[in-house]
């Protein structure tokens, strides 16, 4: 699959994210090193604090179902700049795959592309 073929099926994904509070939907489309993709929307709470990113979606349904090995994930939103996964989901991601590859949309689809490792050069762990 391109990368472009995954950022596209995280655009997909992204028309189902439930936001009533920030109005701004995020999707992610999550490839793990056998070919799977898993997509995931962001999840709003009026507890704003319980809300999941839509890359933390993605990773909970790939893990759920048996995949921990991830290559891959485009994340879309239509933001001013490059839409960058938060530092909750750097984490949460690190823990299974810090050398995956990580694609970045911005509003009118030009994306960049970065190694986790990069983005999270140190992760919480003990
Ligand atoms: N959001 C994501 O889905 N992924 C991120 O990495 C950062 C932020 C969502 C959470 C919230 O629903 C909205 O974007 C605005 O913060």
């Amino acid at each position: 699959m391109t990368d472009r073929e995954l950022m596209d099926m995280a655009a997909e994904a992204a028309k189902r994210a439930y936001v009533p509070y920030s109005r701004f939907p995020v999707g992610a489309a999550l490839e793990c090193s056998d070919g799977t993709v898993f997509t995931g929307c962001n999840v709003e709470n009026a507890a704003l604090g319980s809300t999941i990113c839509a890359e933390r979606t993605a990773a909970c349904k790939a893990v759920s179902e048996g995949h921990m090995d991830f290559a891959r994930i485009a994340i879309w939103g239509e933001s001013k700049d490059y839409c960058m996964p938060c530092g909750a989901c750097r984490q949460f991601l690190s823990e299974f795959s810090r050398d995956m590859e990580v694609l970045c949309a911005k509003a009118g689809g030009r994306y960049v592309s970065y190694k986790l490792s990069e983005l999270m050069p140190h992760m919480f762990n003990y």
